[in-house]
């Protein structure tokens, strides 16, 4: 769906690439997570495959960036973010500010499709509901929380039903129960058939839902595989991402013996409660109650 070969893009101005000679595949349906120090060229990234590098950024790209078959420099950007949606990390960069309420604000982008008004009113109501903020219809956009925000942004993406959805941080605002909502609806529409480019820092969040993790370091992919693998990947710190708190501790407790040397490290909560609760790592736990083990 996603087809990068040997890409570099250069802003203007700039004298090192921010990215630098990337080739990637990521397959229809797939969750890509990018995940990489900051300035390691994780939202330039999402900009090269949306085509805002270089329309927009101008800039200089070279190599060869194809999007559900369109190579993104033989298309206008207004035709390219038809198919591949793309969520700015702040939303106000999202939002219009042409609109007065949230309901209006995704309406705008199908209305500059010329899109039939109750096919309209029908699919943004969905999506509002999908994202948890149907309560909102009727505020400004503007008197929202940050978090809140975030939302809309995403919902002005979704009701144009890309193929491909590029998301930069898009729960850095929100709390845990939002960021479970907007989650769950990334899950949903991955599971239909949407492909799905996320930025995202918190590791159990990466492991729940992305199919496979790409570490971005000075433009270049460094690693690239199945989230537990990277997310664990002892290169990661020299890398300059910080691996889960999980991790930290199993592996601790492994040079300690208390965890096994061949089994994987975990990287959520329950994985490493699963783990220390394995007869063979603390045999106390397969007796009988009797105390809670310690
Ligand atoms: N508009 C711009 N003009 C010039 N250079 C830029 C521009 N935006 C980003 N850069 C540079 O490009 C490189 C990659 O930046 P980018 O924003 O893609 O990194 P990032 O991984 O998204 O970082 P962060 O975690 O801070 O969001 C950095 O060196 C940055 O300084
Ligand atoms: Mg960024």
């Amino acid at each position: 769906m996603i087809q990068l070969r040997n890409v570099s893009y250069t802003y203007p101005e700039a004298t090192t690439p921010a990215l630098n000679g990337i080739s990637l595949d990521i397959a229809a349906g797939e969750v890509c997570a990018v995940i990489g120090p900051n300035g390691a060229g994780k939202s330039t990234l999402c900009y090269t495959i949306a085509g805002f590098a270089p329309y927009h950024f101008r800039g200089e790209l070279t190599g060869e960036v194809v999007v559900d078959g369109r190579r993104t420099v033989e298309h206008p950007l207004g035709e390219l973010v038809k198919h591949c949606g793309l969520v700015f990390h702040n939303p106000l960069n999202q939002i219009s500010g042409a609109r007065y309420t949230v309901r209006e604000e995704p309406a705008f982008g199908l209305e500059n499709l010329g899109m039939p008004r109750p096919y309209m009113q029908a699919r943004v109501n969905d999506v509002l509901e999908l994202l948890g903020i149907a309560a909102l219809a009727e505020r400004s956009p503007f008197e929202l929380s940050g978090g809140q925000q975030q939302r809309v942004a995403l919902a002005s993406i979704l009701v144009m039903g890309p193929r491909v959805l590029l998301l930069d941080e898009p729960t850095s605002q929100l709390d845990p129960h939002g960021t479970k909502e907007v989650f769950a609806a990334i899950k949903a529409l991955s599971q239909t058939g949407v492909t799905v480019v996320l930025i995202e820092h918190k590791p159990e969040l990466v492991a729940e839902f992305a199919d496979r993790v790409i570490v971005l370091h000075g433009g270049q992919v460094q690693l690239d595989g199945a989230p537990r693998a990277v997310l664990a990947d002892p290169r990661l710190p020299p890398l300059g991402v910080s691996v889960a708190r999980y991790t930290q501790l199993a592996h601790t407790a492994r040079e300690r013996g208390l965890w096994p040397a061949q089994a994987p490290l975990p990287v959520t909560l329950d994985e490493t409660v699963a783990g220390f609760e394995l007869p063979s790592i603390n045999p106390s736990s397969s007796r009988p109650a009797h105390g809670s083990g310690q």
